[in-house]
């Protein structure tokens, strides 16, 4: 595909086919978005959200108004018309425009013979306006499985968990500890005309009011904030740091909290930050390079000890393990469509399998907090009962904190429609016998 001939409707819709298939939101946008004139990028990108949002909605409507599905190779189109209704129910778009490029896209996609199909689904979905939901999958735009489980997991809370998924997630800064003290960096926000207020729980956190590009940010290139959500801030909360430590962050990519504990402790002895992810592992080097911090970084399974393990135990662990990310939708809409219920159980064998494996290079009487940015009860609390039962000389902590609600195992936040992702922590000792 010749992208910069295509209208960008015709590039979201291929957008929106790669994660039908299995590619990331944030895999396949950034080609994609190289593709259109500058200005209509922030088009394309709210645009491949929002559809993905509110794509089980969109479908079942589409579905609904085919009388039969299109063809295999004409799937292309099916996605191009969930694109348009993606605009027609959600943006302020007018809708002659959204039918007309659509059509015209639909030609450019090299599929004339479906613009009368194209046009008719428009103009019936325009006329008659979005229908009632037929289901709370449909209602909420998440699949069925997922709402299941949320029901189960979550008798009270589903319905707000499923809400706050929907909701666009706020803007958060980390201030860098070593460079500013918050209320000062709030004062230098006021003074750029960037409206912002002190998170709740996270003592460097600081929430903007609107999302703005990182360079407007006073002195974001000289290291003064990292944008950060408030629950993971909390991490460095937990791990009770102190000088002379030596901390292994053992998933750290992209490295928001490797540099975190680096900003929150002066003096700690070393900070290890391991990801197997030749892609990602760069990432943690940018940032601790803007953030002007140092730790040393290993390409490796963490689990693998005997390929990167020196032998010295480590008396801080982070283990912020790969997860289903069931608490980070509203900013990854695209989980919804690329989780399958069968991924959780091989997620959960691993989660325990690094979590045993981190165990065993913990220094006696050293912490680790392990750490998800999920809402499913098989990958948090329930890993740290079935780690608990096989592991002797492991204690559980029970910070006193006000945020989250106590699992018995370890402390969860649900996603916050007005701040915080959906986050687990809990926090191990081993003890010295
Ligand atoms: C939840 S993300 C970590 C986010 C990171 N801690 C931060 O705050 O920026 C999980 C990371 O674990 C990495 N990972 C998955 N399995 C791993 C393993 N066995 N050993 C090391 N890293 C692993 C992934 O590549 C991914 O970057």
């Amino acid at each position: 595909m010749n992208g910069r001939n295509q209208p960008w409707r015709a590039i979201a819709a291929r957008v929106l086919q790669g994660v039908e298939n299995g590619q990331s939101l944030s895999q396949s946008l950034p080609p994609a978005l190289t593709q259109v004139a500058p200005e209509q990028r922030p088009q394309l990108q709210a645009v491949c959200y929002g559809s993905c949002r509110w794509y089980h909605r969109l479908d079942a409507e589409l579905r609904d108004r085919l009388s039969k599905p299109l063809r295999k190779p004409d799937r292309i189109i099916h996605q191009l018309m969930l694109v348009a209704l993606f605009q027609l129910r959600y943006s302020e778009q007018p809708s002659y425009a959204v039918l007309n490029e659509t059509v015209e896209a639909c030609r450019a996609l090299d599929k004339p013979h479906l613009t009368g199909l194209v046009n008719g689904v428009l103009r019936a979905a325009e006329r008659e306006g979005q229908p009632e939901p037929a289901d709370d999958p449909t209602r909420f735009s998440h699949p069925s499985w997922m709402v299941e489980k949320l029901r189960h997991n979550w008798p009270d809370d589903w319905q707000a968990i499923l809400a706050a998924n929907n909701a666009q997630a706020p803007m958060t800064l980390r201030v860098n500890a070593r460079r500013f003290r918050r209320d000062d960096y709030l004062a230098q926000l006021q003074d750029a005309g960037i409206e912002a207020t002190a998170t709740r729980f996270a003592p460097h956190g600081i929430q903007l009011a609107s999302p703005l590009p990182v360079d407007r940010l006073p002195w974001f290139a000289d290291g003064a904030v990292s944008v950060q959500d408030e629950a993971a801030q909390l991490c460095t909360t937990l791990l009770d740091l102190a000088p002379g430590q030596r901390v292994l962050d053992a998933c750290a990519a992209p490295g928001g909290k490797t540099c975190a504990i680096l900003e929150a402790c002066d003096d700690l002895q070393e900070v290890v930050a391991i990801d197997e992810s030749a892609d990602r592992l760069p990432r943690v080097r940018e940032n601790l390079d803007r953030l002007d911090l140092t730790a040393t970084l290993k390409q490796a399974d963490a689990a693998a000890t005997d390929q990167w393990w020196d032998g010295t135990p480590f008396d801080r662990i982070l283990l912020d393990v790969p997860c289903s990310a069931s608490g980070v939708i509203r900013r990854h809409p695209d989980i919804k469509l690329l989780r399958r219920e069968s991924d959780i159980v091989p997620l959960a064998a691993i989660q325990l399998g690094l979590l045993a494996a981190m165990w065993r290079i913990l220094q006696p009487g050293g912490r680790l907090v392990y750490a998800t940015c999920s809402v499913f009860p098989q990958e948090n609390h329930r890993i740290i009962q079935r780690f608990l039962k096989q592991q002797t000389g492991a204690v559980l902590v029970s910070p006193e904190v006000p945020w989250g609600r106590d699992m018995g195992a370890g402390r969860q936040l649900l996603p916050d429609p007005v701040s915080h992702d959906g986050f687990f922590y809990a926090v191990l000792e081993k003890d010295h016998s």
